[in-house]
């Protein structure tokens, strides 16, 4: 069973009303690979708007978050409600950010997860390890850690987008090898499949993220377990369109 190619752009906290026009025109007007699902992260205050000016069936929008409970005295916060109100079908959860900055921990991480399918959000789940973490040899432990505390609360992942971002290759221009990426998502893939079945892990999407671009995508091209990229800082550039592209 082929796995639809999955690209999502992580805006980040970057943009304005016009770049993002800017940005989702450009998306609309490109020629796109057909059999490629595009999702567009915007920040918070512009995923309305960023959804009323998706053209393109094969292109939706997702918030780079969501809290853990329903609406409520939570300021601050965007509840999954809202997100899913806004016409927006996908979240970011557990990105390294959020786990670094915001002390956001892997119980946290599944708590939202669960939360967010169960309301009927798509969940593009990261998971990655930290250059000491390379470096220590641990990698595919925290991954299995991380991927565990989600396994433990949700049992349907029809939902979930998994994506393995290198945390010493995200922002830096460094992106991990095709070689070495397609090893670890194997080895995701074999962990989903020892704990979810055979019939899960094969149909989960493995995204890379950490420094995908333009240039780069093209050579995960033949890595089998690497069924698309979460975008950082090229999602805001004319390049994203050749990543969506990449497959081709
Ligand atoms: O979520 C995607 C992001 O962490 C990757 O960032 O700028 O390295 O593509 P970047």
């Amino acid at each position: 069973m082929a796995r639809t190619f999955f690209v999502g752009g992580n805006f980040k906290l970057n943009g304005t009303k016009q770049s993002i026009k800017e940005i989702v025109d450009r998306i609309n007007e490109a020629s796109l690979a057909n059999d490629v699902e595009v999702v567009l992260c915007p920040p918070a205050p512009y995923l309305d708007y960023a959804a009323g000016l998706v053209a393109k069936s094969q292109v939706t929008v997702g918030a780079q978050n969501a809290y853990v409970k329903g609406a409520g005295a939570y300021t601050g916060e965007n509840s999954v409600e809202q997100i899913k109100d806004v016409g927006a079908k996908w979240v970011i959860l557990g990105h390294s950010e959020r786990r670094t900055l915001f002390g956001e921990d892997d119980k946290l991480v599944a708590e939202k997860t669960k939360f967010a399918l169960d309301q009927g959000l798509g969940v593009i789940l990261c998971i990655g390890e930290t250059l000491e973490e390379k470096k220590a040899g641990t990698t595919l432990k925290v991954v299995e850690t991380q991927l565990t505390a989600v396994i433990d609360q949700v049992k349907d992942w029809s939902n979930v987008v998994v994506a393995y971002e290198p945390v010493w290759a995200i922002g830096t221009g460094l992106a991990a090898t095709p070689e070495d990426a397609q090893d670890i998502h194997a080895h995701i893939r074999e962990f989903l499949s020892a704990k979810l079945g055979a019939d899960v892990a094969e149909k989960t999407r493995i995204l890379y993220g950490g420094s995908a671009n333009g240039k780069n995508a093209v050579t995960f091209k033949d890595k089998k377990d690497v069924d698309g990229f979460l975008v950082g800082g090229a999602s805001l550039k004319p390049e994203f369109v050749d990543i969506v592209n990449s497959r081709n």
